[in-house]
């Protein structure tokens, strides 16, 4: 086993100009050292249809499945729609627990979110929260990472500018890393 962590990036929403995106982005300059980050796109996953996967998983589920399988963790940002997680999310996340050994049982998982609103996603962190437990993955639950009025701290040009969010992903991460394999650096 590698002493470094590898995590791989969801985000919620496939928006270009999405603040969840904006704080995955700054998650990766924000790394402790020994953790890497690759984000995973989820435009491709097409919409769950029990026919489809009597056809066959899908090849983007599958790659989906073994992006997850092989990464150490995974780090979720997730925007809140009508208080729950987006229907794009809860999809791909119905694809990835089919098949045998769904790849999300025992597999470590980190929460973020960010809203144009003041809550921040409290909402559909806990709805998230939720679908975890149903997959037996393992949700780190302290720092909590809510991002309320995104608008005020992303530029125009989807940057997260905020020192006082940047220094929150940062302890987040740490926290991360060393709940993953308390041997890397924080
Ligand atoms: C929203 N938004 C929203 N915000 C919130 O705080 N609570 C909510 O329940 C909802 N509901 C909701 C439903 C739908 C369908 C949309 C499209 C939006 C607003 C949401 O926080 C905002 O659009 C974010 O900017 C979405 O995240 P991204 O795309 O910027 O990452």
């Amino acid at each position: 086993m590698s002493d470094s962590v590898h995590v791989l990036g969801i985000c919620g929403s496939l928006r270009s100009g999405s603040y969840n995106a904006a704080l995955l982005r700054a998650a990766s300059e924000l790394l402790p050292q020994g953790m890497t980050l690759t984000l995973h796109d989820l435009r491709s996953i097409p919409l769950f249809d029990g026919d489809v996967e009597a056809a066959g998983l899908p090849a983007s589920v599958v790659e989906l499945q073994t992006a997850i399988r092989e990464a150490d963790g995974v780090l979720i940002a997730t925007p809140e729609y009508n208080y729950s997680i987006p229907g794009v999310l809860k999809n791909s996340l119905d694809w990835v627990s089919r098949g045998k050994n769904q790849p999300l049982g025992s597999k470590p998982v980190a929460l973020m979110g960010a809203s144009a609103g003041g809550f921040g996603t409290v909402r559909s962190q806990l709805a998230l929260r939720q679908v975890l437990q149903a997959l037996d993955a393992r949700d780190l639950q302290r720092p909590e990472l809510h991002v309320g009025n995104a608008g005020k701290v992303v530029s125009p040009e989807g940057v997260l500018t905020d020192e006082a969010t940047r220094e929150k992903i940062r302890a987040m991460l740490a926290a991360f890393a060393l709940w993953i394999r308390p041997s890397v650096t924080a």
